[in-house]
């Protein structure tokens, strides 16, 4: 099929390059003329594993192109697909100007019987608001919309593509249905053919579940710690129910990420609309939004003053495997490690060059471990990364002077690290701690966010 993606950020880029991989010849259209050069030149902006052999080998094959030209973009294609951003705004509502205006833009030139699809996540009731624009747009050309939203996880997007848990489509027809789901005729999975509304909805609903599994297994950190369990073993016993699943148990520093804080908050905001209220996700979001205060208590319980104390931040992405810092808990720590004049050394394999272009040179900045945590007093570890895991307890071991080790992940072995380290996790009962029930107020570095959705 002749497909087009509406922009070129994570969903878009990964969704178009992969098409094209299945055999689709798929036009990547942005209105950005600089990202769409780097892309025909082979370049991703943004660090996705696998994606950019992908892209080379279709754009090799003359089945992937790029382009800002309307026309050549939606007037001879099959299929286009809506993938830009919905960013939240003051009240969380997601903002569907880009969405609009793409639907717009593309069902001018797009020929009669074609469809348009919603990849961007949006809320329930868009898809409909898009199909009725349509037709008071271009009455004649008889377009449909419909949803099949995303559940790409950064770092293993291509991963994901191939082999997806399901694929869901919300179409008004079976027509509709069949012919999105024939897009994907190479991949094996299940689909879930429902209406539009519900497509939307099992999106936010999934986000929304998951990002509470997450806050639910870091409330009960917290307790374990007090109880003197440890909470891994603890999500490890309760996940065996099959009821329950052991995915998403990990307790750590809270989610980060474009997309959970995001769509938690949109989701809240949806039902406030209709004067409903999502309790368990405004919980799971507060929870969230607390839980960074574990890694400052430990910050404030192991200086003994913080002012000029030299700090380790190991790990500055959301999570690893990506270069993305959107909502990254190690930004929050690092804002009030900044604020309370700490001397910051960071070390991240992918997402320096984005930290950077936040931070500046308030940060030092280093290309190893072991560079990052030398003379530190304090080394916290952000992400778990594997080269962070593999290479740190060899660095501090070899250290004159042992810093603390406070692992917001819970992803080193204690056996590891020689006996006189001190290592907190979360979740683990350590020695007796007293914290002080501080409200911290962190003062954001504005916030140069980078622009993929
Ligand atoms: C998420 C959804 O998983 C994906 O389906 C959707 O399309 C987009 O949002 P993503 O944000 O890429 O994907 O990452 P994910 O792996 O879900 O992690 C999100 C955040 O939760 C990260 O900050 C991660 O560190 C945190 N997390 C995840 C935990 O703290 N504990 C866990 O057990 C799992």
């Amino acid at each position: 099929m002749k497909v087009t993606v509406i922009g070129s950020g994570y969903v878009g880029l990964v969704t178009g390059v992969c098409l094209s991989d299945i055999g689709h010849e798929v036009k990547i259209f942005d209105i950005n003329q600089h990202k769409i050069k780097m892309l025909e030149s082979g370049q991703v902006p943004f660090y996705e594993p696998g994606l950019e052999k992908i892209l080379k080998r279709n754009v090799k094959k003359n089945n992937l192109f790029f382009t800002s030209q309307e026309r050549f973009a939606f007037a001879d294609t099959d299929i286009v697909f809506i993938a830009v951003g919905t960013p939240p705004g003051l009240d969380g509502e997601a903002d569907l100007t880009y969405v609009f205006r793409a639907v717009q833009n593309a069902s001018s030139y797009m020929k009669e019987n074609s469809i348009i699809i919603v990849k961007s996540t949006v809320p329930a009731g868009t898809t409909e608001k898009l199909n009725s624009l349509c037709k008071k747009l271009v009455p004649n050309k008889n377009l449909t919309v419909a949803s099949n939203p995303e559940f790409l996880r950064e770092g293993s997007a291509v991963k994901d593509f191939y082999k997806p848990d399901r694929i869901v489509i919300g179409a008004n027809n079976d027509v509709i249905h069949e012919k999105i789901k024939s897009l994907y005729a190479l991949i094996e999975t299940e689909y879930c053919l429902t209406t539009p509304e519900s497509a939307e909805m099992i999106k936010y609903a999934s986000n929304a579940l998951l990002a509470v599994k997450i806050s639910f297994i870091n409330e009960v950190a917290l307790l374990c710690e007090e109880v003197g369990a440890d909470v891994e073993e603890v999500a490890l016993g309760v996940g065996k129910d099959k009821r329950i699943g052991s995915s998403f148990l990990r307790a750590g520093i809270g989610y980060g990420g474009s997309c959970f804080p995001k769509d938690t908050e949109a989701l809240i905001y949806l039902a406030s609309q209709y004067n409903k209220e999502m309790k368990i996700v405004q919980a799971a979001k507060e929870v969230n939004d607390r839980q960074i205060n574990w890694m400052l208590d430990h910050i404030n319980q192991s200086a003994t003053q913080i002012e000029h104390a030299k700090i380790a931040v190991l790990g500055l992405a959301f999570k690893p495997e990506t270069d993305d810092i959107r909502e990254s808990p190690a930004l929050r720590v690092i804002d009030y490690l900044l604020q309370r004049k700490a001397e910051v050394q960071v070390f991240d394999p992918k997402a320096m060059p984005n930290t950077k272009n936040q931070y500046g040179t308030t940060l030092s900045y280093h290309e190893t471990v072991e560079a990052a945590v030398e003379n530190t007093d304090i080394v916290l570890v952000l992400t778990e990364w594997e080269v962070i895991i593999k290479h740190l307890p060899a660095a501090i071991n070899s250290m004159i002077s042992k810093p603390v080790i406070i692992d917001g992940r819970n992803c080193l072995e204690r056996i590891k690290l020689n006996s006189d380290i001190r290592l907190v996790q979360v979740g683990k009962a350590s020695e007796e701690t007293e914290f002080a029930n501080v409200e911290y107020s962190i003062n954001t570095v504005s916030v140069a966010k980078k622009n993929i959705s």
